[in-house]
């Protein structure tokens, strides 16, 4: 087993280490974006969640990275981070083929771009269906390297070494790519030879699978059976694909390309808007399928993505959450013992864990602790009270979104702070940077209880 995927692996760094060297001087010429960039749900690129990365995919914000006081020193890091950029899954390259056939035998009429769809050519594929691709290991380089940078005590070559930053991955091929990218991007960070990096490749020992904790939502029953199968539980996401505001773009994509209504599923509607997005994050590319929906049709298509999330992994239902009770144990645990190795003035055995998995891991974890909770529900018939709201997926759950939470050791105790994609947040209540204990204090109920055994079984 070992000793068959030498090969590959080895290729694959010899590919790691030619694309992140050639992307230098790419970084230096302004590409250009497509209006709606910032509405491709959790198909956003990373840096058109955070623009600030656009100019210059190495840039540290230095006033989001602060420490919680000049005199604290960080003593751990957990972060928890989604793959990067990937094909669309196979359900998407199905719906993408129906549109391309759709689009070349029946669209007619003036649009002037209308040759350009029809000349496009579908080159996604079954067989690379959800894999990681070029653009999603850079995703990953690249926020290994700002991390670096960011925690320069935490993630250094002798930590590194010495096995003190550990790495947990979903089985999922896309995330154990992604881990080993992340890998990639901290040895080029840290100077680290390649032989050591062949040699933990060898033997998988930087890629511990754990899918008990990186999907957990696999593998809980409950959620399967009352939320994800069961179509009553997510009836909002129905009645918003029937309700005016979905219908309007559904016609006025009809309209565009002279096609019945009728003949264009709401799939080919998904297909059409989400290309230009797979276009741009895979390939850099703004396509003519960019043009087919203006702003307010991006904003629609977007809370139509944010209202699946929110009823399947979001407040919609308890079980969603509570499902990720096993990741927020792990995640206090580990804080415990840093706190506990650090106090006794041990040397700490995981100065970094660094946990990569899906949309499905974050979303669930983030909403059990509170964050991106907005005042009212997102529901079929309340789109526009919710055109800003704190639910936002495209912000919040991009490819290579991340959820950090950084334990530091500070003159007047232990302090811990969570960001997402980098940035602050404040936890319900909380000012950010609170004290360890305070945070214990808020989520007292979960960390005596939240036993996701008691609420994945389906017999209570
Ligand atoms: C940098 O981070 C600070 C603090 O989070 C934030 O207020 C500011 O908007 C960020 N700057 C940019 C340019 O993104
Ligand atoms: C993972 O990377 C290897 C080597 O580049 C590649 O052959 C494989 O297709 C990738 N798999 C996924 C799922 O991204
Ligand atoms: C996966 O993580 C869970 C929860 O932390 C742990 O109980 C289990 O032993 C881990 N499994 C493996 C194979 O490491
Ligand atoms: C379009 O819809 C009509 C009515 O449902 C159907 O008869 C026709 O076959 C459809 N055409 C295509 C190309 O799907
Ligand atoms: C989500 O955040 C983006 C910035 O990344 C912003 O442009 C957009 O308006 C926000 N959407 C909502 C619904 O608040």
């Amino acid at each position: 087993m070992a000793k068959k995927h030498l090969p590959t692996c080895l290729i694959f760094l010899v590919f790691l280490g030619f694309f992140s060297s050639s992307h230098v001087n790419a970084a230096a010429i302004k590409q250009e974006i497509p209006a709606n960039a910032e509405f491709f749900n959790t198909k956003t690129r990373y840096q058109d969640a955070d623009p600030f990365l656009r100019e210059n995919i190495l840039a540290i914000n230095v006033s989001a990275v602060k420490p919680p006081a000049p005199a604290c020193i960080p003593i751990h890091l957990t972060a928890i981070i989604r793959h990067g950029t990937r094909f669309p899954t196979a359900g998407n390259v199905e719906k993408i083929a129906i549109l391309d056939k759709l689009v070349k035998s029946e669209a007619k009429g003036d649009l002037s771009y209308l040759p350009e769809l029809k000349a496009w050519k579908n080159w996604y594929t079954q067989e690379t269906a959800g894999h990681l691709t070029a653009a999603g290991r850079g995703d990953q380089i690249h926020l290994a390297k700002r991390l670096v940078k960011t925690f320069p005590t935490l993630l250094t070559k002798s930590n590194l070494l010495n096995k003190r930053v550990k790495f947990i991955t979903s089985s999922v091929p896309r995330c154990i790519n992604s881990t080993l990218a992340f890998q990639q991007g901290l040895k080029e960070s840290l100077s680290i030879p390649g032989n050591l990096f062949r040699f933990s490749c060898r033997v998988h020992e930087l890629k511990p699978v754990n899918d008990t904790l990186m999907r957990f939502f696999a593998s809980c029953e409950r959620l399967l059976v009352t939320v994800l199968n069961n179509k009553e539980a997510v009836v909002q996401v129905t009645l918003f694909e029937e309700g005016p505001e979905m219908s309007k773009v559904h016609q006025r994509l009809s309209d565009q390309l002279q096609i019945p209504y009728a003949n264009i599923t709401l799939g080919s509607v998904e297909a059409a808007y989400y290309l230009c997005a797979y276009e741009f994050s895979i390939l850099g590319l703004v396509t003519p399928w960019c043009k087919l929906f203006d702003r307010a049709e991006a904003q629609v298509m977007d809370y139509a993505g944010d209202l699946g999330l929110y009823w399947k992994r979001g407040y919609g239902h308890e079980v969603n959450y509570m499902s990720s009770c096993v990741l927020f144990h792990n995640l206090f645990n580990r804080l415990e013992t840093s706190i506990n190795q650090f106090k006794s003035g041990q040397p700490v055995s995981e100065v970094v864990n660094v946990q990569v998995g899906h949309a499905e891991t974050l979303i669930p974890l983030m909403t059990l602790l509170g964050l991106f909770k907005g005042k009212i529900s997102l529901d079929a018939n309340n789109f526009a009270e919710n055109l800003h709201r704190p639910f936002n997926c495209s912000k919040n759950v991009p490819f290579a979104a991340n959820l950090m939470a950084a334990l530091w050791s500070c003159p007047d105790g232990f302090r811990l702070q969570f960001r997402v994609n980098e940035n602050p947040v404040a936890l319900p209540g909380l000012s950010y940077s609170p004290l360890y204990e305070e945070v214990k204090k808020l989520y007292a109920d979960l960390l005596q209880g939240c036993n996701e055994e008691e609420v994945c079984r389906m017999s209570n």
